[in-house]
């Protein structure tokens, strides 16, 4: 190779690198920098709502007396044990029965998804997914080279056409993956006819569901559904006959920085994302995994209640803002949770080339919808996040949005 130029990497890489993109999302995350940009993009928590008081006293408890030398050394690969215990009672209080063997902590759900993807995806094989899904599912996923096919809450196709279609590709179906409550990118939840659909489907095909429940606490109003979880484990009598794999997280209503989420599923589940684990990353950071569980029991309902207020009255203003700013042909979800709104434009609309626009002219930033969608259809959808905009600002960049629509 001639001096000056860099090695063939791409060749040498793995096949599995090729489906590795840089994502929409991550990129766009740098607008956030920019003061005069009103950014609806970022799907991230807003960091005034951190409970970072309770965090400085609990890692300074964790660092002091007979603790020290725990926190800073290694630990064991399912996880820092109260936190797994206080786990099994917030699992109950969701109607899930379980023990803290049926539960391992990640480093993030995301984790848990990568882990997951490692654990069931053969090169080939099919993974059920909505259209549109979490990018980051398709992500992790992604390495493990499946294809897709498209899950359809209550109008899903005969299992034998799912089976056939993984087939026929070389594979077998091997998991639904859904997210029941205020899903990214969404913002929809799934009823519990739409959650039993997707049990009576995995059921027929025999294969696991992955319920990602990265939002589940983040109601602001309308009746609780139950968990995947927990409606498949009132169906089959125990966590141990159950098919789903839950994946919870503290990013959304603790603190996304210290990566702490967990997973809790039937024991032959838990047992080998402990060894993927131990091969991966050993355990997840036992300092944070303390912190996270003394803020938790001292006050995680009181945390609850504060950021639901907060998201609440985003929320309100971002529907009411669509509902003044929006022209016509502009449709959108009204979600009961989370941090999404989800909006559909007419026919013909691209959402990447609007970003260019509405950045240039409006200084409003958004994640164009199609890299959502397993297919790369989508192209006249756009995610709205109103996590971090303050309801003034919401007003103005939904007005601002409407007129570069408006402009079509
Ligand atoms: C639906 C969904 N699942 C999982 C994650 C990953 O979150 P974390 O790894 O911080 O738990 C996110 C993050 O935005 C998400 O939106």
């Amino acid at each position: 190779m001639a001096a000056g130029h860099g090695l063939d990497w791409p060749a040498l890489f793995a096949t599995r690198a090729e489906r590795m993109k840089a994502s929409e999302i991550r990129e766009l995350l740098k607008l956030l920098d920019q003061p005069d940009v009103i950014s609806f993009a970022g799907g991230i928590p807003d960091p005034a709502l951190f409970p970072a008081e309770e965090f400085g006293a609990a890692l300074t408890a964790a660092l002091s007396g007979d603790t020290k030398g725990a926190a800073l050394q290694y630990s064991v690969s399912e996880g820092y044990r109260p936190l797994r215990e206080w786990l099994v009672t917030r699992m109950a209080s969701l109607g899930v029965t379980c023990t803290a063997d049926n539960i391992v902590i990640t480093s993030g759900s995301q984790q848990a998804l990568d882990y997951l993807g490692k654990l069931f995806l053969s090169k080939g094989d099919t993974a059920l997914v909505g259209w549109p899904t979490y990018l980051g599912a398709l992500q992790a996923f992604n390495a493990y080279e499946p294809n897709y096919d498209r899950l359809t809450p209550l109008a899903n196709r005969p299992a034998a056409d799912y089976r056939e279609t993984a087939a026929a590709k070389g594979g077998a179906v091997k998991f639904a993956y859904a997210s029941a409550d205020f899903a990214n990118p969404t913002g929809e939840t799934l009823s519990e006819s739409a959650r039993s659909s997707i049990l009576d489907l995995a059921t027929e095909l025999d294969i696991a569901v992955i319920e990602d429940a990265a939002y589940q606490s983040l109601r602001y109003d309308g009746d609780e559904i139950p968990p995947l979880l927990a409606l498949d484990i009132a169906r089959t009598g125990s966590i141990e006959a159950s098919r789903t794999i839950y994946c919870g997280s503290f990013s959304k209503t603790l603190a996304p920085g210290l990566r702490v989420g967990w997973v809790c599923a039937a024991k032959p589940v838990i047992s080998k994302l402990v060894l993927i684990k131990q091969a991966a990353d050993l355990h997840s950071a036992t300092l944070n995994q303390m912190a996270i569980h003394t803020v938790a029991s001292r006050g995680f309902e009181a945390q609850l209640a504060k950021i639901r207020d907060s998201y609440r009255a985003r929320r309100d203003a971002i529907l009411a803002a669509l509902d003044r700013h929006m022209p016509d042909g502009v449709t959108w979800t009204r979600p009961n949770g989370g941090m999404y709104v989800w909006v559909t434009l007419p026919e013909g609309f691209d959402g990447a080339a609007l970003l260019a626009e509405s950045l240039k002219t409006e200084r409003v930033a958004f994640v164009p919808g199609r890299a959502f969608f397993a297919d790369g259809s989508g192209a006249n959808t756009i995610r709205l996040s109103f996590s971090c905009a303050s309801e003034a600002m919401i007003d103005e960049g939904i007005k601002r949005l409407g007129r570069v629509i408006g402009r079509g």
